[in-house]
């Protein structure tokens, strides 16, 4: 197995490589930035997207802008701070990079280590995670939590990786993921690469292969997870957890500790990104609704925490999160 078959941004000295995951699956378009406006803009364009890659190439926008860029570090700072609110990596990362910073360490040096972390954190994650998975399961996932998200490997679908590469049989279903369609250009993309056998559903889909026993659990990845255990991720991950409970089939979370948020207890508190309609009303250039209706489009749902069977980390699995559970894991 190749850790470097699919990665999402590369660190070259004074630049940074961003895979354009707009135009996935079809062309493989690499964005050099050698700004930190252009890693912003990347990050808020969705050009790279997912909770712990935004965190990594946040970084390496801080040390462009800093080290490179020759920018005053507040406005840096301030400006990736402002590109997508939900994910808590983002700051987690942009704090880690800051604090170097004061403490007169090497910020390139700390934003390579951050994203060597997380990909060892993913292997570690899918270590624990696939004891979870029985032989022979059908997994059905939503989003894209692989190594277009991460560092590498992946959480979620680094759990699925990990199984997979085990000898366990899995099969995974793909939730295509309105409207960006990260399950189906994306998940799917990475699946195919790895051949690990997949079918794509509308997202409207899941419910009923539920009822008919085609689903064995439910494992998806995490923006922010509150003290409790109550969990942001992409919009519909919330249905799944509530249609896993009515038919009994395991919903678990993976995610590494740098998406838990010690400052927030309750998914109520947390900020939810609100995209413009217009990704909702368009795909891909082309108009499908009409120009006088208006759209909603949240990016993000919270699960409670009283909806996951267990929370897979790199330090361990923590099955029926709760408050007291989760800062004993975070050391609190
Ligand atoms: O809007 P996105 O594509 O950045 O949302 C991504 C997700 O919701 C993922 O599930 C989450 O970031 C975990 S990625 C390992």
């Amino acid at each position: 197995m190749d850790l470097q078959k699919v990665k999402a941004f590369r660190w070259e000295k004074g630049k940074l490589k961003i895979l354009n995951q707009l135009k996935l699956p079809h062309t493989e378009e690499w964005i050099i930035a050698t700004d930190y406006l252009q890693v912003a803009e990347a990050i808020k364009k969705m050009i790279v997207r997912g909770a712990p890659a935004i965190g990594c190439v946040a970084a390496y926008g801080f040390v462009l802008g800093v080290k490179y860029n020759k920018e005053n570090p507040q406005k840096v700072y301030e400006t990736l701070k402002n590109t997508r609110p939900t994910a808590v990596n983002l700051f987690w990362a942009l704090e880690r990079i800051k604090k170097a910073l004061s403490q007169g360490r090497d910020i390139e040096q700390e934003a390579i280590q951050i994203e060597e972390e997380d990909l060892k954190t993913n292997l570690r994650i899918g270590e624990y995670g696939k004891s979870l998975l029985r032989e022979s399961s059908k997994i059905l996932t939503h989003c894209n939590t692989g190594a277009l998200a991460t560092a590498g490997w992946g959480t979620a679908l680094g759990v699925i990786r990990s199984a997979h590469y085990n000898g366990n049989n899995i099969f995974v279903w793909v939730d295509e993921t309105r409207p960006y369609l990260q399950g189906a250009r994306l998940t799917a993309w990475e699946l195919v690469k790895e051949g690990i056998p997949h079918k794509i559903i509308t997202d409207n889909t899941a419910g009923f292969l539920m009822k008919k026993g085609l689903v064995d659990a439910v494992i998806v990845g995490a923006d922010r997870i509150t003290l409790r255990g109550d969990t942001a991720n992409k919009i519909g991950t919330y249905s799944l957890a509530v249609l896993a409970k009515e038919h009994k089939i395991p919903f678990y979370v993976a995610a590494p500790l740098s998406t838990f948020d010690p400052n927030l207890i309750y998914g109520d508190e947390i900020p939810i990104e609100e995209r413009s309609p217009d990704e909702v009303k368009n795909c891909f250039g082309c108009s499908i609704a009409p120009d006088e209706s208006d759209a909603l489009h949240l990016g993000f749902d919270v699960t409670p925490a009283e909806l996951i069977d267990a929370i897979i980390t790199e330090k361990g699995i923590v099955e029926k999160p709760n408050e007291e559970k989760i800062k004993k894991l975070l050391e609190l």
